[in-house]
This record gives C-alpha cells, structure tokens and sequence, in this order.
C-alpha cells in the first residue's frame, strides 16, 4: 500500500518534471515590454518584484516604442527606443538641446546614466558621432552590465555609447540591427544576447503593439504565436550589396501594395514592386514621391504642407478598409485607423497620413509595423513575417533547429471589428517638426572606428535559465525517489 502510494506520487511529479523540462528546457529568450511613448500608465501593469519603474513617458507629440534597460551597478533605469534601423546602443540624450515642452519633458524623463555612479562600468577611449535620419549623437564609448527590466536577465561587460552631444535627440537609442563585422567592430547588443547564451540564435520577435494597446512587446531569442495570425513567411533578407543603400539592414522585397477603400473596388498601385526596410525607429513609413502621393489622394490629401506630411481627415480613424503590403508569401493589412496619424494641437486633433514621400529612403515605419508581426532573424538572414493579432500569449524560443516556416499563429484572421478599433485616446502635446524619431542612421559612413569591446563571453543565466536549475533539482529528486521506490518494490516482495 505504502509502495503504491509513493509510486502515485512519484508518477505526478515525474509528469511535472517532463512537462516543465518540456517546457523549460533551453528556454533562452527574455521578454521586454514595449512601451508606446504615449502611453500614460507606463509599465504598471508589468510592475513586479523585479522592479520596474514608473516614470510617466506620457506627452510625447508623437508615438514611439521604448524598452526600459537598467544599467550599471547599482542599476539605472534608462528608456531607450527600440531602432530596427540603427546598429548601436547609447544614452543620454541632451535635453537642454530641445525646443518643445513636451519633448523636453520627455527627454527627462527617459533616464540618465552615470558612470561614475557604478561601480561595474569602465570607460573606453573610443568615441563616435551617430548620424540618423532626424538628429544625431556624438558618443563616448563605455562597457557596462545591462540588466533587462522585468526579467532576471543581466548582460556583462556591453560595450555603448554614453552622449557627450545630441542634435534632436529626446532618448537614447537601442540599435538593434546587424552587429559585429557586419556594421561595427564589436558586440552590439543582439550579438552580446547570443554570446551570453541569453538568446540561442540572433533573432527577435516584434510586435509593437496597436495604437489602441499602447503597449507591445520584443522577445529576444524567442517569438509568441498569440501574436499573429496564419503562418510565419520568411522573406530573405536582400544582401547590402542589392540594397539601395548598400548598408546591412533588415531589407526585404515589396511585391505590391493595394488598397482596400471603406467603399468600392480594391485597387493595386502601380509599380509597387521595390526594396523596402523594415524600421522601428521610424514614425512614419517612406514611399517614392509618385506613390506616395497616389496613396494620398486615395485618402482625400492633394499634397503635402510645409512640414512634408499629408493632411487627411480624422474621419478615416473610424472607417474601414486597409492599406495593403504584400510580400512573397504573405499579406499585411493595415486598418486605416493604424494608418492615419493624430496629433494634438492647440487647433484640436490633427490628422496626417502616415506615409511622407522619400526618393532616398523607401521603409516601413510604425504607421505599418504595428499591423506585423515580424522576427527579425540574423542567423538565418531572414523575416519571418504574418499579420499581427493580439489573441493572448504563448512564447517558445528561437533555437538553431527551430523551422519558423511550420510555425502557425494562434489567432484567427482580424475581423472587421479589430481591424477598424476605436481610435485612442492621444495625450495632449504640441506638435513638433515631425517624425523626429526617425532613425534612419548612415551606418557604415559613420565617422570614427569605434574601440574593441572588453566584453568577455562569460555566460550569465537567463530568466529560465533560472527557472530551470529549480525544476531540476525536483527532477533529480524525481529520479532518486524513483530508484528508491523500486529498491522497495523490491524488497517488498
Ligand atoms: C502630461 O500632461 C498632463 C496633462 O496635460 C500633466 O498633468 C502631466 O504632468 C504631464 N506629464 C509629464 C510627464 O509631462
Ligand atoms: C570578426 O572579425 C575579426 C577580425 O577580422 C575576427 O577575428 C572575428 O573572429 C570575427 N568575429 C565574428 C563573430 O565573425
Ligand atoms: C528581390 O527583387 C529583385 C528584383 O525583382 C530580384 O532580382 C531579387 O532576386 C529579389 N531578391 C530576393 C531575395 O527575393
Ligand atoms: C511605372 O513605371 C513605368 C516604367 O518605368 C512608367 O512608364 C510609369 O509611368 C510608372 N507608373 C507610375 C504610376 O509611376
Ligand atoms: C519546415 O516546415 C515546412 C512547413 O511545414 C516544411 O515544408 C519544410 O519541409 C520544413 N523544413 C525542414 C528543413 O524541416
């Protein structure tokens, strides 16, 4: 009785051991919250024993996607926006550089870090002036431990950027494109997850989240299949010496894009087939001249204003239909309300259509990426790309044998009703120049070589890597207990 007893109880912990060692088992990915730059509650909801701050990023004048880093020792809690489209990580930008209130606030609110004050940071004698699409930093370089916020993961020794200068600049800068021997000659901060086996592979999942949200999320290392709908396309990822610009970045190939008017026929735009980029960093997406405005007089503007932006009526928050970006493979349809971009003025509500035209730069800002679901995978060299729609969570890691072409999304197809969402509520904030948080830097061309990174590879633990060293030692129990049942068993007889 005694023996059958344990044996029951061996039996429901060995199925514990199985399925967390299933589900644990090599779980190297952390899980940031994206932050809308707009969004008034800023991480509460994330808010746990891991600490993560409540500093309101509220009152931007435009939206934009931030991560919260906590840097050095004791931690500094720093905001940083999330730039698909750049290659490295600095801090502090100069505030006292800004016009608008409302960005001047912000800009103080995003965090500073000092060096001096941690006791783990170490200054390089490098230093290197950034250039982006809108503003630029002059960077001193400085290797630091960064920790994730909310998870338990921390990075030893990365090598950044610590602003002595900033020409419109309101935050720091989290680049998270191609890395070491591709763009720069050390570790940015995707190669620094995979050296320190927090990731397995270098690639990441974004979903941004939609204007109604106001919060998104990145997975390093890792995706969540209660994002997206349908299956994982992967599209390759054009070489830099096919690209326009001939810089290493996540450049893929548009096939076409349509439109789906809230009345009448869908129409395909002519010559739409191009090299694209997909770019966090950009408020707003950039198409040829001669596109752009066809796009535009389809949603009433006949041409730009003074700043380049396209004025349309707030009325297309409210109506149906979609803006079309179809890729190999797959489609991706952005409501108009995701479209259509809304500032606050003191005249009232303002809208602008979220696309400007740009003969230089052909890429896909948020105003689409916040209707994809995209990974952005380095090993590979590959998107995989599918329509976002937000049906719960459901994360898995990233591993070297992991075929995203087989992985399907939870959710179904977006309905009319989540397609077109109420439009959000924008806080109030006076308008500035622009889509200042366009990133769009001149990468290779940057100015001064950057200095070697001291960063060692010593492997730091992940959140589940932590989780896991717990589940074994029950597992392990798991077995002695075993091996004694049957010695009993045994003996018993
Ligand atoms: C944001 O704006 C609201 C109201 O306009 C104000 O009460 C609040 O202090 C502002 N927050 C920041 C961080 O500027
Ligand atoms: C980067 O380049 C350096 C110098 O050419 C080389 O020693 C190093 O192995 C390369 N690292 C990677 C990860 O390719
Ligand atoms: C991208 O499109 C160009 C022009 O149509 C084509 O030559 C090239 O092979 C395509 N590349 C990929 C990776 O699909
Ligand atoms: C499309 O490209 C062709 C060939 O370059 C050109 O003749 C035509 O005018 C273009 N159409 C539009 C709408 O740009
Ligand atoms: C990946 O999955 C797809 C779809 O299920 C399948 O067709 C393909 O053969 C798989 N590739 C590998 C290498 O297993």
């Amino acid at each position: 009785m005694a023996v059958q007893l344990i044996f029951i109880l061996h039996l429901i912990i060995g199925v514990y051991c199985h399925v967390s060692a299933f589900e644990r088992r090599d779980s190297h990915y952390v899980k940031l919250p994206v932050v809308h730059s707009t969004n008034k509650k800023v991480f509460s909801d994330f808010g746990d024993r891991r600490a993560i701050t409540t500093v309101p990023l509220a009152n931007r004048s435009d939206v934009a996607y931030y991560a919260q880093l906590n840097i050095g020792t004791p931690a500094q809690q720093v905001f940083v926006q999330l730039d698909t489209g750049s290659f490295e990580l600095w801090v502090n930008p100069d505030c006292s550089d800004l016009q608008g209130s409302a960005d001047i606030r912000f800009c103080q609110a995003v965090g500073h870090y000092d060096s001096t004050s941690s006791s783990t940071a170490t200054q390089l004698a490098g230093t290197k002036t950034l250039r982006y699409g809108i503003g630029s930093a002059n960077i001193q370089y400085v290797t630091d431990d960064i920790g994730l916020a909310g998870t338990d993961s921390q990075l030893k020794g990365v090598q950044f950027g610590v602003a002595t200068d900033t020409t419109d600049e309101f935050a720091g800068i989290l680049g998270i494109g191609h890395g070491l021997n591709v763009t720069i000659r050390y570790k940015n901060f995707i190669d620094e997850l995979e050296a320190q086996g927090v990731t397995e592979t270098k690639a990441f999942s974004l979903a941004l989240g939609s204007k109604d949200e106001q919060e998104g999320v990145v997975i390093f290392g890792g995706l969540d299949t209660g994002k997206f709908t349908g299956t994982l396309q992967t599209l390759p990822i054009l070489a830099a010496k096919d690209s326009p610009d001939q810089v290493p970045r996540y450049w893929v190939n548009l096939t076409s894009l349509s439109l789906n008017p809230p009345t009448g026929a869908e129409k395909t735009y002519e010559n739409t087939t191009m090299a694209v980029f997909l770019d966090s960093g950009a408020t707003l997406t950039l198409l040829p001249t001669k596109l752009a405005n066809a796009i535009a007089a389809d949603f009433g503007a006949d041409a730009t204003d003074a700043n380049g932006f396209y004025p349309v009526s707030c009325s297309l928050n409210d109506m149906p239909g979609t803006l079309n970006f179809a890729f190999d493979g797959v489609t991706i349809k952005v409501p108009y309300n995701e479209v259509v971009r809304e500032l606050q003025t003191s005249f009232g509500t303002q809208c602008y259509l979220g696309i400007s035209p740009s003969d230089d730069f052909i890429l896909l800002g948020d105003t689409m990426l916040r209707s994809a679901y995209a990974v952005f995978d380095q090993t590979n060299n590959a998107i995989h790309l599918a329509q976002y729609v937000n049906c719960g969570t459901n994360e898995m890691e990233i591993t070297d044998s992991t075929n995203m072409t087989a992985i399907t999304g939870d959710c179904d197809p977006p309905t009319a009703k989540n397609v077109v969402s109420t439009s959000s509520a924008i806080p109030t904030a006076t308008p500035t120049s622009a889509a200042s948080t366009t990133a769009i830097t001149t990468g290779a061309a940057a100015k001064t070589t950057s200095a070697i990174a001291g960063a060692s590879a010593s492997a730091s633990a992940g959140v589940s890597t932590v989780a896991q060293s717990s589940s074994s030692r029950v597992c392990l129990g798991w077995w002695t207990g075993l091996a004694m049942a049957v010695f009993w068993a045994a003996m018993a007889r």
